[in-house]
């Protein structure tokens, strides 16, 4: 999430300091961004609402297929914060304090966390997928990135962390990924504070999103989530909304693809499928390096002539579609069986899904 919101924020500094002092954007040493951080927590300008008495429904709901529920801003309370590196993160209040008490519990064992992001509008979000669309392609950023409105990130209750190791911070998805363990200890502590850890390795079929170790979702209850991390499930399967099974999946045998090449484009197809409310993917099985031809090949350049596509590959899959399908393209309660998906991907980037269909 890091490079567009530094984009988005650095602009937004930039304007302000520029109007007041010149623009001078230094990034804080992590020593002194701590205090910032710890600071804001008592000096957090509130933008709460005396009138607000209802408040926000701490187990709402946000995915691919639940949008904002209306009116949200009307009863939610933010504070701001500045992180370690001059971000100003907008913040649920409640969340806000349970994050505080959990960054204090954790560098008690030596783990430093911060504040990437939090409560984002939904031109904040449009900002980032369409950074994220240029810079990775369109299927990444879907399964990277919430469409706009449909991202929990509006709620103000989905927070995203990093890491500050050694005094550095470690900011960009690619880095923070390779701290395992560090997560490990993170994640362990979520529940006591009323967090979970949103999208969960190897549930994409579910969330609709690759696995994000840094993104945490306060639920104002910690019994609830000790409960969701304990049986270690969604919070769509704990609140009943996610009713399909998982696919069977069957890679075959190829010589031309690794496993771990054919799963990152199944997780593809995974979250593509989480979109289509109410759809039953039963299995999906690769066609076999005899549908990796130079045809294909060609065929997906002319579909997508920017791409310079120079790998293809072929699922089938069979899946029933429900009685409602909106605006799917899809018949209503109708078996696909055999249907066909192609992916495609350049040497370096990574599978998008071209075209699909008999
Ligand atoms: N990264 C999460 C899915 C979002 O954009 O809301
Ligand atoms: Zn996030």
């Amino acid at each position: 999430m890091r490079k567009r919101l530094i984009i988005s924020v650095i602009l937004c500094l930039c304007l302000t300091a520029a109007i007041l002092t010149g623009c001078n954007n230094t990034a804080k040493p992590a020593d002194q961004a701590t205090e910032v951080a710890t600071g804001a927590a008592t000096e957090a300008a509130t933008t709460a609402d005396d009138t607000k008495t209802d408040g926000i429904d701490y187990m709402a709901l946000v995915n691919k297929t639940h949008k904002l529920p209306d009116n949200w801003e009307d009863k939610l309370e933010t504070v701001h914060m500045t992180n370690s590196i001059g971000d100003d993160v907008e913040v649920e209040k409640k969340a806000y304090d349970a994050y505080l008490k959990l960054k204090a519990d954790l560098e008690k064992d030596g783990v430093t966390v911060d504040l990437d992001s939090a409560r984002r509008s939904v031109a904040d979000q449009q900002r980032i997928m369409d950074e994220f669309t240029e810079q990775y392609g369109k299927d990444y950023a879907l399964k990277t990135v919430a469409t706009p409105g449909y991202s929990e990130h509006h709620t103000g209750l989905a927070l995203d962390l990093y890491l500050i190791i050694d005094g550095k911070d470690v900011t960009e998805n690619e880095d923070m990924v390779q701290y395992p363990e560090i997560w490990e200890k993170i994640h362990a502590k979520l529940a006591d504070y009323g967090f979970i850890l949103r999208y969960l390795e190897g549930r994409e079929y579910i969330t609709g999103y690759g696995y994000e170790p840094w993104h945490i979702r306060y639920l104002d209850n910690a019994e609830i989530a000790k409960e969701i991390t304990d049986k270690d499930i969604t919070f769509e399967e704990y609140l009943g909304t996610y009713t399909g099974g998982k696919a069977e999946i069957d890679y075959g045998t190829s010589s031309i693809y690794s496993e771990e090449d054919l799963k990152a484009a199944v997780i593809q197809i995974e979250c593509k499928f989480a979109s289509y409310d109410g759809c039953v993917l039963k299995n999906i099985r690769y066609a076999g390096d005899e549908a990796v031809t130079e045809q294909e090949l060609e065929r997906m350049n002319t579909i997508n002539p920017d791409a310079k596509y120079t790998k293809v590959v072929k699922f089938l899959m069979d899946f029933h579609t429900p009685e409602d399908v909106g605006d799917m393209t899809f018949k209503p309660d109708a078996d696909y069986n055999d249907y066909g998906w192609w992916l495609a991907r350049t040497d370096e980037g990574g599978w998008e899904i071209v075209t699909f269909g008999y």
